[in-house]
């Protein structure tokens, strides 16, 4: 058993922190209330891997993803401002194309699946812990 734990307090609106659990990147992301509105707006239908936003955040300001591309698993960019996030504003994979959006769900590109959410919990306002 083994969970990392996050503090939250120095990541600004907009801005983001990479930490590893279980060897893997996990994102941590502030959304701005953009990034939110623009990721519950989508027509959850119309995606390769229908997921509404709701269902990927505990706390809509809190996008938490594992930072592994699910085509072929690089790490995709985005998580600096000034990295390219795709054309949905999230994520981009540089490997073969995939664009992810501020859900950090599949929009296009070859990757099937939407960046997986790890389980977590917020232990208070400022600290969340991963796995
Ligand atoms: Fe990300 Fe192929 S590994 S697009």
């Amino acid at each position: 058993l083994s969970s990392t734990d996050v503090d939250l307090a120095p990541i600004a609106v907009g801005q983001a922190i990479t930490v590893t659990w279980r060897g893997k990147p996990v994102f941590v992301r502030r959304r701005t209330p953009a990034e939110i509105e623009e990721a519950a707006k989508v027509n959850v239908a119309e995606l390769r891997d229908p997921e509404a936003d709701n269902k990927r955040v505990q706390k809509p300001e809190w996008l938490i993803v594992v930072g592994v591309c699910t085509h072929l698993g690089c790490i995709p960019l985005g998580q600096k401002t000034t990295e390219p996030r795709g054309d949905f504003g999230g994520y981009f994979c540089p490997c073969h194309g995939s664009h992810y959006d501020t859900a950090a769900r599949i929009r296009k590109g070859p990757a099937p699946k939407n960046l997986e959410v790890p389980t977590y919990k917020f232990v208070s306002d400022t600290k969340v812990s991963v796995g």
